[in-house]
């Protein structure tokens, strides 16, 4: 394959594939990295395009890369650096019984990209912009499965690129009991409608083809991270060379709430799992002023011992897979405190689009609406909250190099609210709702660390409260809202807009002000960045 001339280049090879992209994230950086995702067909569009898009039809409605890039300061001003866009390859077309393909998850081809989203210039566009911002890209990848409407008598033919023959699949079986491992990694996912023929991992032409691929991916289009689609239903043992392939930090999706399960994807397969243990009893938590607190502290003491590395597990509350938790909670409290949990605990803090729009959908479709009709409003009270949250979190990674890396202490405070102590930032989170009386509970000094007489902020509200003689700061909840306080000669960029001059040391608080200014995001000098990549990226292609 190399000419003797290039053998210095080979000898080199393995040395520059371990250097990661200039912009790549790693797990070290990954951790204070704060991900938007969005659905690319529905978070923007050319606005020449003015077809009425309703999440119900399942059809595309018109989204691109290219509209993606026009809306970073959108992204930015919420203080998200990152970004998820949906799959980027080719899918199969028109309609079937399940509609369109519009969210990206139906492969047809690995190797070619996805025409309705644009062209592999906007891709590469979309990912220069987001560098020269001081963003990254993450792009989420389908490995499990390619998708047919021919379900159980799916011939593969060369429309499906690099997988035209039957051995490239295990043999056609639906997946009936989700406690079976074998028939989860062995059988196919979907339905008659549009099935998802299983891609035999095991074989080395499948597992070498998609090793290769995530390199290439990953350097074609300067990627900084991928999500991983369906990782359960691969073997644990794929999942190792793979994520070294793609040489950046990974996510993936293991759906399922056992964290005993899903840790083993952490330890053996290298792969970071999203946060679906937690998910569940955070719902549960929140979504009623009754909800069981107890479950979620458990819960955070179970993750602790599951998983090899808490720091690098992807918290959400909302997804495209899941209802939204606006669908069945109006309480606007209690909204606001299951949001703040993502982003207030260890790991990564992931928001869905339309989040901070106020969208309302339940399962899929009803939970992919599309994002202009909202305008893409930045003075929502949503947009404001979420701001504050990722300046928190910010700010107290400025303040500490342990905030990522050391795990929280999580214990009850009241029979409504949590105390979440992750050093510097200490978070009262409560299940009390709007309508609740003003509560008092007390952070002692012991957990906080805390000095006496020392001012705290809260992040969200702007109030500046004093501990006491001992150190302990008296906490009054009003209306339910969380708080989220971090100590005041510490609090960086926190609260700076006008709220910053109340000095206020009464324990009320009025909650109706975010506090939320514009982050001021570090940009990289990326021209300089760019040439240095654009070298490294030649001398990779070279060899
Ligand atoms: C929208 O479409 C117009 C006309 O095709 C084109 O000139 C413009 O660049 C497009 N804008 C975006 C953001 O793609
Ligand atoms: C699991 O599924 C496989 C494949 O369908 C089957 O052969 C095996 O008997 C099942 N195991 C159990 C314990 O049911
Ligand atoms: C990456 O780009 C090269 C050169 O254009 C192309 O041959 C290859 O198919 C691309 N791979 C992917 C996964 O985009
Ligand atoms: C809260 O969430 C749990 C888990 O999703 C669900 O079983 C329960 O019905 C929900 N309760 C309310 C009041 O929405
Ligand atoms: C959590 O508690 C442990 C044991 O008491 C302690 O070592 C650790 O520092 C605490 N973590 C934080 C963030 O306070
Ligand atoms: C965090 O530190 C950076 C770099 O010094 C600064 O630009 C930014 O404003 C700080 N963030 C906060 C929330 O204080
Ligand atoms: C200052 O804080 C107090 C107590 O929380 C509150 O009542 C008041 O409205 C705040 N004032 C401003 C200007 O934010």
């Amino acid at each position: 394959m190399f000419s003797s001339a290039s053998t210095t280049l080979v000898a080199l090879l393995p040395l520059l594939a371990s250097i990661p992209s200039i912009f790549a994230l790693d797990e070290s950086s990954a951790r204070s990295a704060s991900v938007y995702q969005l659905v690319t067909d529905r978070f923007a569009r050319n606005s020449s395009v003015t077809s009425t898009c309703t999440a119900s039809e399942r059809k595309y409605c018109g989204g691109t890369w290219s509209a993606i890039s026009d809306k970073l300061d959108y992204i930015q001003g919420m203080g998200f650096d990152t970004v998820w866009i949906s799959p980027v390859v080719s899918n199969i077309g028109g309609t079937t019984g399940e509609g369109e393909a519009y969210h990206g998850y139906w492969t047809l081809d690995p190797n070619t990209l996805n025409s309705n989203y644009g062209s592999a210039d906007d891709l590469k566009t979309l990912s220069t912009n987001l560098h020269s911002k001081g963003m990254y890209l993450m792009v989420d990848v389908v490995i499990n499965h390619v998708a047919a409407t021919s379900s159980s008598t799916f011939q593969p033919d060369s429309a499906y690129g690099p997988f035209s023959t039957s051995d490239d699949y295990h043999p056609f079986c639906w997946i009936t009991d989700y406690t079976n491992q074998t028939q989860v990694e062995d059988c196919w996912l979907g339905d008659s409608s549009v099935a998802l023929p299983d891609l035999n991992t095991d074989s080395t032409t499948v597992s070498s083809y998609w090793n290769n691929w995530i390199q290439e991916l990953v350097s074609n289009y300067t990627l900084d991270a991928i999500r991983i689609d369906t990782v359960k239903h691969v073997p644990k043992t794929f999942w190792p060379n793979f994520v070294s392939s793609a040489n950046v930090f990974n996510q993936g999706e293991v759906l399922n709430g056992d964290a005993t399960y899903v840790g083993a994807y952490q330890s053996d397969g290298k792969v970071n799992p999203f946060n679906y243990p937690a998910y569940y009893p955070l719902t549960r938590a929140f979504n009623q002023t009754s909800g069981d607190l107890s479950e979620l502290i458990a819960m955070t003491q179970t993750i602790k011992s599951s998983f090899s590395d808490p720091t690098l597990l992807g918290n959400f509350l909302n997804n495209h897979d899941n209802a939204r938790f606006e669908s069945t909670v109006t309480d606007a409290s209690l909204i606001k405190n299951a949001h703040a949990y993502p982003f207030v605990t260890d790991g990564i803090p992931y928001g869905y689009y339309g989040s901070e729009a106020g969208f309302t959908g339940g399962n899929d479709p009803d939970n992919r609406e599309p994002l202009w009709t909202s305008n893409y409003d930045t003075t929502s009270n949503m947009y404001k909250f979420f701001t504050s949250l990722n300046m928190a979190r910010k700010a107290a990674g400025n303040a500490s190099t342990s905030f990522y890396t050391s795990q929280m202490n999580v214990s009850s405070l009241s029979s409504s609210s949590i105390l979440i102590n992750k050093t510097p930032l200490i978070s009262v989170l409560s299940n009390s709702g709007s309508s609740a009386s003003d509560a008092s509970v007390t952070i002692p000094s012991s957990s906080s660390g805390w000095s006496a007489n020392v001012a705290i902020v809260d992040s969200l509200s702007c109030e500046v409260l004093t501990t006491d003689g001992s150190g302990n700061l008296a906490v009054t909840v009003k209306t339910g809202l969380p708080r989220v306080f971090i100590q005041n000669s510490i609090k960086g960029q926190v609260c700076t807009g006008s709220a910053a001059t109340n000095t206020s040391t009464s324990s009320g608080s009025s909650g109706s002000s975010s506090g939320a200014i514009t982050l001021k995001m570090d940009v990289k000098a990326s021209w300089m960045i760019g040439a240095v990549g654009a070298v490294l990226g030649g001398m990779m292609m070279a060899l």
